[in-house]
């Protein structure tokens, strides 16, 4: 018979950058006592108008450094981006449980619509593979999906509550419900679909038609993640192993990401460390 383990076991939460921290936000605020281990890939970002030959590439190798050198069981590609597109190559590429942001985005939008028809807004490359309209599809969903790409430069800014964002979040739906219009959809619900958006959800929330419900794929992904990891894992909501451990890694400019990350952690990301994952 096997001894119960002591120590809780180590998440791995991957992102392009540091707008994953909104992801691990939410896993903290459900997984408490766990440890987690954060990688950005900061020094490739954007992955969102990348090629997926380059992002699986890209995203397997954050993927094997938080396996290997990390001790991760589990792994969260809080990513979008490489959730649309190198799922796959990261499950065939590590030997542990992944779990992408895409299709609990989808389940939430399920329970959220009540119409069946919804909106995504994600980077070029998410809209590009379709991801999101396919979840959505499997869901019983229609999808219009909209690539916003000056998005996540504004919020890697540090411009989630100024004027020009807001103004363009504002054309950006404004030609997203032209086209849902024209396709006939009753869209109810919204899906951010890239970890940078929660940043800017008070603005998208003045922004979208009375009613719509917005749904945060970072809150559903964590919500997924802390059941799958909760039948797994006992240690991870018990009260006798110490409280949250985060290690956070970064391939660039530790310093913007200890400085701006707290923004999307909602509390200091502590020391960040830096590594080469090669170019
Ligand atoms: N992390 C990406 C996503 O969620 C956004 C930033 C990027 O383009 O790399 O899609």
């Amino acid at each position: 018979m096997s001894s119960p383990r002591t120590s809780a076991p180590t998440i791995g939460v991957f992102d392009s950058g540091f707008g994953g921290l909104t992801v691990l936000r939410a896993l903290v605020a459900r997984l408490p006592r766990a440890r987690f281990a954060f990688i950005g890939d900061t020094a490739r970002l954007p992955y969102g108008s990348k090629s997926r030959r380059t992002i699986a590439r890209y995203a397997v190798e954050s993927a094997q450094f938080l396996v290997r050198e990390q001790g991760a069981e589990f792994l969260v590609i809080a990513c979008n981006t490489a959730s649309a597109l190198a799922l796959d190559a990261i499950q065939e590429a590590v030997p542990i449980p992944v779990l992408g942001v895409i299709e609990p985005g989808a389940a939430a939008a399920r329970a959220a619509s009540r119409t069946g028809d919804v909106l995504v807004i994600a980077t070029d490359a998410t809209v590009q593979s379709h991801a999101y309209a396919s979840a959505c599809r499997a869901q019983g969903l229609r999808a219009i999906e909209k690539a916003c790409p000056l998005l996540v430069p504004l919020v890697e800014e540090g411009w989630t509550s100024h004027p020009v964002t807001a103004e363009v979040i504002g054309i950006y739906l404004d030609e997203l419900n032209a086209e849902a219009a024209a396709q006939g959809l009753h869209a109810d619900t919204l899906v951010l679909g890239c970890t940078h958006y929660p940043l800017l959800r008070p603005a998208i929330e003045r922004a979208v038609p009375a009613g719509m419900r917005v749904i945060d794929s970072a809150e559903s992904a964590a919500e997924a993640a802390a059941h799958l990891f909760h039948g797994r894992a006992a240690p991870l909501s018990s009260g006798d192993t110490p409280p949250t451990e985060i290690r956070c890694f970064a391939t660039d400019s530790v310093e913007k990401f200890e400085r701006l990350g707290s923004r999307f952690l909602g509390r200091p990301v502590g020391h960040v460390e830096l590594v080469d994952l090669g170019g």
